[in-house]
């Protein structure tokens, strides 16, 4: 099962798109990341046709996937920025995202970030408590500016997701609820730099039915309706990201059902409908590429020992999420094993797949671990000294290096005894 289209086998060899996964790793070597093109074109423009008919902004997410390329792979098509963080503020900007396609989210935004969003002038600051707020309308009165925010609600509703990735409930961190929410629009005017343009939400990710959206954008039009009796202007309904998709058996709504169920919700609200998308349109791009190091087998299990690690791909660690495993090389005399797939670092936690059947697995064999291309190398880490691991773009029938694998001089650059 290759849940990507642009992950292929030709005469038994995984390709991406045109390109065979052989020939790129003779030049980076493994553990590396791999992302096609194609699919982040296709995916976009399958989420962007089918809100066609309502006025709406695609903002990528790019806490999926922070790398410069896959964000301007974007920009090029038309998205806009959803940026949580002043590192992810100077990448969009350094992709060449014009400001007023970035918006600035954050539960815990420092006065720098705010500082920082403002002088660029960003489309958008999502404030999450009434603190925030004051913060962003004392900054803005220092720097002479108008600061255009919106606030996320938490519309206290269950995503059915990982507990870890569930944002929209009360007890979550995230946003004010509606009755908070709605006492601090009532306070616009007191706000002497602040405007309100906007109304947010975005209750968890990885979501596969689209019942959760449906009753949170209820609750949001009830505050946006409230919120225009106070003569306050809410020009961005926003609802967010969280579009679950298929790593293994889950059946994601489409993009074409989640349209025609919520558009006839959206379409009165005289608002732009923005859309902050991150796995939706990045997950399935991708692939990490390991190789494997050692196989054995203890009393209980087999093991492979592979290069890629949790400080690769951290999902199977910290969710127990599930990626599919294939080998790069189908030997179809081989046997169907079931293995452990795990790496060097020094934690039994560090694996990338548990009891798995896969064809059976030898010494410098390599295998790719799919739908890699969304929080996967965004959440990669140098634990054990490991360098991070390089990234490929593939387009077509050509490649390009988008970040090469670090080294042992980057990582200790900055220390000194
Ligand atoms: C505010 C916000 N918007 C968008 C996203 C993107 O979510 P997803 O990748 O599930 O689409 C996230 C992810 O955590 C988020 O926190």
């Amino acid at each position: 099962m290759l849940e990507s289209t642009n992950f292929t086998y030709r005469n038994d060899r995984l390709y991406c798109e045109d390109v065979p996964v052989h020939e790129i790793i003779r030049e980076v070597g493994t553990p590396a990341y791999i992302y096609s093109k194609r699919y982040f074109t296709e995916r976009y423009t399958e989420f962007t046709q089918a809100f066609n008919s309502i006025n709406h902004t695609i903002f990528y997410a790019a806490k999926s996937n922070f790398n410069l390329n896959v964000i301007k792979t974007f920009l090029d098509l038309g998205s806009g920025v959803d940026v949580n963080s002043e590192g992810e503020l100077i990448r969009a900007l350094k992709a060449g995202a014009s400001p007023d396609k970035i918006i600035l989210t954050g539960v815990g935004k420092t006065p720098r970030e705010i500082k920082l969003g403002l002088e660029h002038d960003v489309l958008m600051i999502k404030a999450e408590s009434e603190e925030e707020v004051y913060l962003i309308n004392d900054i803005a009165r220092q720097n002479h500016k108008i600061a255009r925010v919106a606030l996320r609600v938490n519309p206290d509703v269950d995503a059915q997701t990982h507990p870890y990735i569930s944002t929209g409930l009360a007890e979550n961190k995230f946003g004010k609820s509606v009755d908070d929410a709605l006492s601090v629009y009532a306070r616009e005017k007191e706000l002497s730099n602040v405007k309100f343009t906007g109304i947010d939400m975005h209750i968890g990710s990885q979501i596969v039915t689209i019942d959760p959206f449906i009753e949170a954008i209820e609750r949001l039009k009830e505050v946006h309706r409230i919120v225009s009796s106070f003569d306050v202007h809410i020009e961005h309904f926003d609802i967010g990201g969280g579009i679950g998709v298929k790593y293994k058996d889950e059946s994601p709504f489409t993009i074409k059902d989640f349209a025609d169920a919520i558009i006839p919700r959206l379409s009165t609200c005289g608002c732009d409908i923005l859309f902050e998308p991150g796995r939706f349109l990045t997950a399935n791009a991708g692939a990490l590429i390991v190789q494997v190091l050692y196989t054995k087998r203890n009393s209980y299990k087999n093991f492979l020992v592979v290069d890629g690690a949790m400080t690769d791909l951290l999902r199977p660690s910290i969710y127990g999420s599930y990626h599919h495993i294939v080998p790069v090389d189908i030997y179809p005399k081989r046997e169907i094993k079931s293995y452990d797939v795990v790496g060097p670092v020094c934690e039994s936690g560090d694996f990338l797949a548990k009891n798995r059947e896969l064809q059976e697995g030898k010494q410098n064999d390599y295998y790719a671990v799919m739908s890699a291309g969304a929080y996967g190398m965004v959440m990669a880490s140098n634990y054990n000294a490991r360098r991070r691991s390089p990234e490929v773009l593939v387009d077509g029938s050509s490649y390009k290096v988008i970040r090469s694998r670090e080294t042992f001089e980057y990582l200790l650059y900055d220390e000194s005894i």
